[in-house]
This record gives structure tokens, C-alpha cells and sequence, in this order.
């Protein structure tokens, strides 16, 4: 049986799918709902539902201990914390390129997560999360699970921050399969979704149709 997902215009612009970045900062500070993301890794937080999700993924790929949480949710005070000392480590360039201003981070919004590869002397700003091994079998299970890359080689004069292979943005399922499937930026999906209402109707169909089927 095919179900068939209606958005009203209000929540399009509610909630996973917000859009921070360079141009939209991060101004409701009214989700207060984050969790640890589990005991190994209780000074991680994410909200509710990308935690959830997290874990799903983690399990579908019996990552166990190769994986691991490096950054998610980030007060304004952290992210400032984090630019200013990479201004100072890594210079200006470095920190335009992989670090969010704050109040531009959508690491404040607790739905992005930076995975690392687990190894000895993990960079925390980018932690290695390679194409191929448990890395690469997380990043085609994500999109199943509501998590999207999110700052892709090609889409970076878009995104306006760097290609991060570590960087996974919760969105929602179906938004997440496609977001991926179809190649967008989260800024052209939700340029897409405002502009092409019909268009949107009838990908979500097909896909809908594929993926969630009872
Ligand atoms: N590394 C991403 C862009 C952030 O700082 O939010
Ligand atoms: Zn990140």
C-alpha cells in the first residue's frame, strides 16, 4: 500500500530540514530535546531523532567500535570556542573553509554529526571518514535512515564551506534518499521544494512507492 506525504507550507520550513549556513543563521534555540548519543560516547549529544537514527545506521552496518562520533551538538559558546581557536592553529583560510562562523554552525541545531574512522590522534576538526571499508557502507546506509553528507566536492560555491567527507546532516526520511539520490545541496532541495511544489509531489511518489510499502 502506497503512502502518500503531504507538507504544509509551515512545515517545510520546520524542524530536520532547517537550513543553516553562511547566509541563515541558527536562531531558535527552543529544541532543547538532545540526548547522549550512548553511554561509549555520553559527551556527544544530538537531538532525539538523529540519535535514534544514528544508532539505527550504526547497527544495519555492525560498525561496532570502527566508527566513531567525533562532534554533534555545539552551543554557540563551543563553536565560537572551535573558530577561534582553529583562527589561531590553522589561520584564516583553513578555518573559512572547514568551520562555520558562529551562529552559522548546524552543529548548534544538534542534527549534524562528524564521524572519524576510529585510530589513534583523531582530528577533530576533520576526522578521516574514508570511500571505501565501514566508512563508505555508512554513507550508502545513511540515506536510508535520514542522514545526508553534507558538504559534497561539488556542491562547495554552494554550501560555502569546504568538501567534508565527515560531516552527516539528519534530515528526515524520505528528504534524505532524495536529497542523495537526486544530487542535491541542502540548499537546492530547499530552493527546490519552495519553488517546484508539483515536481516535488511527484518524486516523493516515486519514491514513496519504492521505499515505503507495507
Ligand atoms: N564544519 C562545519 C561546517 C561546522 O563548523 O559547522
Ligand atoms: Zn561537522
Amino acid at each position: 500500500m502506497m503512502k502518500t506525504i503531504t507538507l504544509s507550507k509551515e512545515q517545510i520550513y520546520q524542524g530536520d530540514l532547517l537550513l543553516v549556513n553562511a547566509q541563515y543563521p541558527y536562531r531558535d534555540d527552543s529544541r532543547k530535546f538532545y540526548v547522549s548519543l550512548d553511554s561509549r560516547y555520553a559527551e556527544i549529544f544530538l537531538s532525539r531523532e538523529a540519535a535514534n537514527a544514528l544508532q539505527l545506521v550504526f547497527r544495519k552496518i555492525s560498525s561496532g567500535n570502527a566508527i566513531i562520533p567525533v562532534s554533534g551538538y555545539r552551543s554557540l559558546m563551543e563553536q565560537t570556542e572551535i573558530y577561534n581557536t582553529s583562527l589561531k592553529d590553522n589561520g584564516e583560510e583553513f578555518t573559512r573553509k572547514y568551520v562555520a562562523l558562529p551562529n552559522h554552525s548546524e552543529h548548534q541545531t544538534g542534527l549534524a554529526i562528524d564521524l572519524g574512522l576510529s585510530k589513534p590522534d583523531i582530528d577533530f576538526i576533520r576526522p578521516d571518514f574514508p570511500y571505501d571499508g565501514i566508512c563508505e557502507k555508512f554513507r550508502q546506509a545513511a540515506p536510508n535512515y535520514g542522514f545526508i553528507q553534507r558538504y559534497a566536492k561539488d556542491k562547495e560555491s554552494i554550501t560555502g564551506i569546504s568538501h567534508e567527507p565527515w560531516h552527516f546532516r539528519y534530515v528526515g526520511y524520505p528528504h534524505s534518499k532524495i536529497i542523495t539520490e537526486q544530487g542535491f545541496s541542502l540548499e537546492e532541495y530547499t530552493e527546490f521544494i519552495k519553488n517546484y511544489r508539483d515536481n516535488c509531489r511527484f518524486i516523493f511518489t516515486a519514491i514513496c512507492e519504492k521505499e515505503i510499502e507495507t
